[in-house]
Order: structure tokens, then C-alpha cells, then sequence
């Protein structure tokens, strides 16, 4: 939540900041800013909106100079608007601040800088540090000094990158809890709050860790401090991800772009996980974990919205396959449970970001029980994959569109696949079936190419929905989570309220929702539960509803009796989960499209949920 960039080079800084804060947009989209230090004097250009209204405010009110810093804001503190667009610079107009995070002593700071007589001029919580380091400035001469003792006095969770017009050769930054990297190129220096944002400019990057502090130069270094005010020595790693990557590449929407990609998404992971045809599935970088599994008799799940429908499905995995009792929790819920763990017990904690609050808050409440803690996630340097004991990378490569898809479906498969290794490991599951089923996961790509090839049929059926206000999405066993996964994507892209619910539970309530201005879209594949899905289908035809259904290509039954319908390709009912996830992603997209939404942008959304 919320973007930064900072850049020291010889490049112009306004559109090093501009292309990193477009990158960044999907951490926050609600106001933006730029402050450049140029000959002595800091300037800012601050505009609610998107990326693109500072672009058009910098247009007819250029700014000129080779050091900056830029934010893009998920509003926390203080209404989206000018005011509080950060940078947020001081009374003397000599320090400029970009913050992601939260202080949350800041109204104890405020109430003491304001009997000092200093002014403030937003309500942001980041303010406060503007005007408390030029309070320190006043006892502590050194930008270095007051900036430590500014350390010292916030609490919260943050991410702090400034200038100050007394030290024109440097950019400060210190990083508790939000997150942060360092970007290097040969005499240039980066800031930014994820590596797509300096991307391809930066051939090299460090992440700044907790209590880490310092500043860059525009020389192409950086000075680092630890928490105990000593210096460090940072080992740079390389880039490796290419600009296409970060690009739309012709696509109206990275979703677009992203739905259409988890074809090859599921190729590299099996091509990982399952390189050989002896049936064994690989998690190597979990190695270190593998001494515990032989007794795992318990797992808990833990993780937030999209990535805790795939716990909801993962965990049908692991009891399956692996014979594993298996909970699944809302993170932001397992911290207050008091869940009874022993030795026995493992917390998978499932995130695409890696930084999502309430999941972080799940892995120190498992760790103050001494549970161990294997996260599946999708960027290797988050929080919380260094948190974890150890980590399952998901290898769905950077994903953009604020609507999570081909990480879900990368969860998705990396769960089912670790069901598989352990179903190994504790002897449940005998070579030869379990040989099958790899054969069986193996054909996923090639089954997800043929269900994208429906998607002009999805984009039609989505100009019938353009007034639609209400959704019902109905699935049972394996496919009730991706019921709930339809109606969330649908509702947070496309504003139509949407509600997903177990097809056996519908009777029992929801029914009465049920009129012919309510599609309801049932997942009706071929499995063990084909035929309760079909009494769902009729009770939902007797009452007037519309159906949209998705079934097996050759069933006869469901086509008929359903308003709409999509033949899905017969399959492994364990893989329906990840291939019926695509017409329901197509669908919210298309819809979302229809009504002139902005698929990836949507309103009061950010990707990152870096606040509890
Ligand atoms: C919805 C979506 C969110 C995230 C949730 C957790 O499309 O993306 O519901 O799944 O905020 O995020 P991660 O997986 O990053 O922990």
C-alpha cells in the first residue's frame, strides 16, 4: 500500500519518477507526488488521481533536476486528496517526505510539535516526520544524527524516503516494516518500494531490511546503518526480471495479460516440481524444512482474500491426498483464536505479495507458539517469506492487475503439488497413483489454452450483465472455493455485489434470493458432486433464476437447462479448481470492461495490504 520511488542520476528525475510511480500504481492509485531538489531548492507537484493527473500537472508545470522523490498513496490517514498527497515537507520548506506505512505514535508527535509551533498542513501521519526532523536538525546539526533521533521517536510500521536541501548529494531512507530496496546502475542510485519500478534502469538491487537506515548517492551508492547505528556491508543481487514483464505488451489490462500468461505459468512450475516421470514432485527450496514432515499430523492455513480461497482448496488437497488434518484460517482472525498447536502442527501461510499484514500477524502468532511456519509466496524478499521458516516460491512472475489470477491458480497447483509430496513422504499414496496423477497435472497448460480460447463467448454474455446488481456463484466440495473466488473477483473489478456460496447450503437461506434478475452462475462440472449440482441447477430454473453454468464437454444434461453455458474439458476433478477459475476471472473481467470499470485499478483497492 502505497508506492515510493527515489532516483539520483544523470537522467531527468520526473520521468524516472513518472515510469516508476506508473509501475508502483498498483500499491496505491488514489493521489501522487514528486518533490526534486534542483540548485539548492526542493519543488513539489502534488495531484489527486491517478499517476496519469501528475503526469498532466507536470506537463503544464514542469519541474527540472536529477534528484527526486515520488509516492503514490492508498489513503490511510486523511482523505485522497491534494492536501495529503504526499511529499509532505516542513515549515521551512528545506526537508520533503514520502512515507508507506503507518506512525502510529503520531498524534502524541503532532500534539508535541505543535506547541513547538510548528504548522501542519495535512492529516497524514507522515507530516509528523517532516516537521520532527527539522526539530532534531536543531539540536543534531548532522542530517545523519537528527535523522537516527527521528528513528528512534516513530513507532509503527513504515517505509521513510526524503530529501533535505542541506545535503544536495544524498537521498536518506530507513525501513521498519513496509518495504523497500535499493536499485543500482552505474552512477545512478534507486529508491523504490518494489523492483518493477526501477526496471530496466537498474541492473542491481538490495532489499532494505527492518531497522536498516541510510542514504544514496548519486554516484551509484549506498551508505547502510543497522538499527544499533552500525554500518553494513549490502550484498547486491541482479535484476532478473525483464521490462516485458512489467508491460501490458499489447493487452488493454495487465489482468488481461496475466489470465492469458498462467499457461506458462503452470509449465514452469511443473517443469520444477515435476521434471521427472517417477512421479516424485520437488520443493527443493524447502529442503531445509523436510526433517519435521514424517510426523506433521496437523497443518494450519493461513492467508487473506483470494489467497485464502486457494487455503480453502489447498486444504482439500493436503486432507486428500496427504491424509493431513488440515484447518484453514482467515489470517486476520487466527492472531485472536488462540489456536492449540504442538509439535506436530505446521502453519502454511499463503501470500502473492508476501506482505500482507494480517498474514505477517498469523506468522509471529504461530511462531510465539513455537509452531514452524512454511510460507507459499510469490516474491522471495517479502516479509514474509523471511519470516518463515521456509518458503515455497509460487513462480507466477510479477503480477500488477490489483485482482489477483495467476498467482491464485499458481497457489493453487504449488498446494496441490506439496499435497502430492507429502502424500510421499508419509507413505499414503502409492507410486503408480500418484504417477497418475502427475501424468494427469502435467496436461494442465495445454487444458488452460483451450479454455482461454473461450473467452470471445465469455465477452459476449458479459453485455447482458452491464446492469446486473446482484451475482450468486454456486459450487460444492472443490469447487465451492472457486465459487467464492467468482464472486470476489467479480465484485471487487466489476462493483456488482456478488456472493459465493456452497451449493448445498443455498436451500438453507440464500434461495430466497433467487429472482429472474439474479444470474446465477453454477459450477457443474463432472465429479463426485455432479449430480447435487444439477438439483441445484433446477431448484434455481423452478424459481425463475438465470443460469450460467460451466460443465463437462459432453454432458448433455446441464447445456439445457441452463441460460448460458461453457463446456470445460474433461479433466482431473483435482485440477477443476484451477481450470474453472479462468471462465470466472474472464467473466468478472469482461463484465468489468462492459461497465467501463478499470479492471486494474479498482476504486478503495490496493494489491499490497501492507495495514491490519
Ligand atoms: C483479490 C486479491 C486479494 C488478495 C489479498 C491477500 O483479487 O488479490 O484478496 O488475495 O489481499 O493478498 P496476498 O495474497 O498478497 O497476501
Amino acid at each position: 500500500m502505497c508506492g515510493i520511488v527515489a532516483y539520483m542520476g544523470p537522467k531527468a528525475v520526473e520521468s524516472v519518477l513518472l515510469v516508476g510511480l506508473t509501475r508502483l500504481e498498483y500499491r496505491g492509485y488514489d493521489s501522487a507526488g514528486i518533490a526534486v531538489l534542483n540548485r539548492g531548492e526542493i519543488q513539489t507537484r502534488k495531484e489527486q488521481g491517478k499517476i496519469k493527473d501528475l503526469e498532466n500537472l507536470l506537463q503544464a508545470h514542469p519541474v527540472e533536476g536529477n534528484i527526486g522523490i515520488g509516492h503514490t498513496r492508498w489513503a490511510t490517514h486523511g482523505e485522497p486528496n491534494r492536501k495529503n498527497a504526499h511529499p509532505h515537507i516542513d515549515n521551512s520548506r528545506k526537508i520533503a517526505v514520502v512515507h508507506n506505512g503507518i506512525i502510529e505514535n503520531h498524534y502524541e508527535l503532532r500534539r508535541e510539535l505543535i506547541k513547538e509551533g510548528y504548522v501542519f498542513h495535512s492529516e497524514t501521519d507522515t507530516e509528523v516526520i517532516a516537521h520532527l526532523l527539522a526539530d532534531k536538525l536543531k539540536q543534531h546539526p548532522q542530517i545523519e544524527d537528527a535523522f537516527y533521533q527521528t528513528i528512534l521517536k516513530i513507532q509503527g510500521r513504515y517505509s521513510i524516503v526524503f530529501l533535505y536541501d542541506g545535503a544536495p548529494h544524498r537521498v536518506f531512507f530507513a525501513r521498519d516494516g513496509s518495504p523497500l530496496i535499493y536499485g543500482h546502475a552505474s552512477g545512478e542510485s534507486f529508491l523504490a518500494s518494489d523492483i518493477p519500478a526501477i526496471v530496466p534502469l537498474a541492473s542491481h538491487y538490495y532489499t532494505i531490511h527492518n531497522g536498516e537506515w541510510g542514504w544514496i548517492t548519486e554516484s551509484g551508492e549506498m551508505q547502510l546503518f543497522n538499527s544499533k547505528n552500525t554500518a553494513i556491508s549490502p550484498k547486491l543481487e541482479r535484476i532478473d526480471i525483464e521490462v516485458n514483464q512489467v508491460e501490458k505488451n499489447g493487452y488493454d489490462h495487465f489482468m488481461l495479460k496475466e489470465i492469458y500468461e498462467q499457461p506458462d505459468v503452470m509449465r514452469r512450475i511443473i517443469q520444477t516440481r515435476l521434471n521427472g516421470s517417477d512421479g516424485k514432485v520437488l520443493f527443493p527450496e524447502k529442503a531445509a524444512d523436510n526433517q519435521f514432515l514424517g510426523s506433521l499430523s496437523r497443518i494450519f492455513i493461513t492467508s487473506a482474500g483470494t489467497s485464502w480461497h486457494a487455503g480453502l482448496v489447498g486444504k482439500m488437497y493436503l486432507e486428500h491426498l496427504a491424509k493431513i488434518t488440515t484447518e484453514v484460517d482467515l489470517a486476520s482472525e487466527f492472531r485472536y483464536r488462540n489456536p492449540i498447536a504442538g509439535g506436530d502442527t505446521k502453519v502454511i501461510a499463503v501470500s502473492q505479495s508476501g506482505e500482507t499484514a494480517d498474514t505477517l500477524a498469523s506468522i509471529y502468532q504461530a511462531k510465539s507458539k513455537f509452531i514452524r511456519v512454511l510460507s507459499f509466496v510469490n516474491n522471495a524478499n517479502s516479509a514474509i517469506a523471511r519470516e518463515s521458516d521456509a518458503y515455497v516460491d509460487l513462480m507466477a512472475g510479477v503480477e500488477i492487475g490489483v485482482a489477483s489470477t495467476k498467482a491464485y491458480t499458481a497457489e493453487l497447483l504449488n498446494l496441490l503439488l506439496y499435497a502430492l509430496f507429502l502424500s510421499g513422504i508419509k507413505w499414503v499414496i502409492g507410486k503408480t497413483e500418484r504417477q497418475k496423477i502427475c501424468d494427469e497435472i502435467r496436461l494442465l497448460p495445454s487444458l488452460m489454452e483451450e479454455t482461454l480460447r473461450k473467452s470471445e463467448v465469455i465477452k459476449q454474455w458479459a453485455q447482458n450483465f452491464k446492469e446486473t446488481k446482484d451475482f450468486i456463484f454456486l459450487g460444492r466440495a472443490l469447487d465451492y472455493p472457486t465459487a467464492l473466488e467468482g464472486a470476489l473477483k467479480l465484485k471487487e473489478i466489476s462493483y456488482i455485489h456478488a456472493s459465493g456460496y456452497a451449493g448445498g447450503e443455498f436451500k438453507h437461506g440464500p434461495i430466497a434470493l433467487v429472482t429472474s434478475d439474479v444470474p446465477v452462475v453454477c459450477i457443474a462440472v463432472q465429479s463426485e458432486i455432479y449430480e447435487k449440482m444439477l438439483s441445484n441447477i433446477e431448484e434455481v430454473k423452478a424459481r425463475g433464476g438465470k443460469i450460467i453454468a460451466l460443465y463437462t464437454e459432453g454432458d448433455k444434461t446441464v447445456p439445457k437447462l441452463a441460460d448460458y453455458s461453457l463446456p470445460m474439458p474433461k479433466a482431473s476433478p483435482l485440477l477443476y479448481p484451477i481450470l474453472n477459475s479462468i471462465p470466472l476471472q474472464l467473466l468478472a473481467y469482461h463484465v468489468a470492461v462492459a461497465r467501463n470499470c478499470e479492471p486494474d485499478q479498482p476504486r478503495n483497492l490496493a494489491k499490497s495490504v501492507t495495514v491490519e
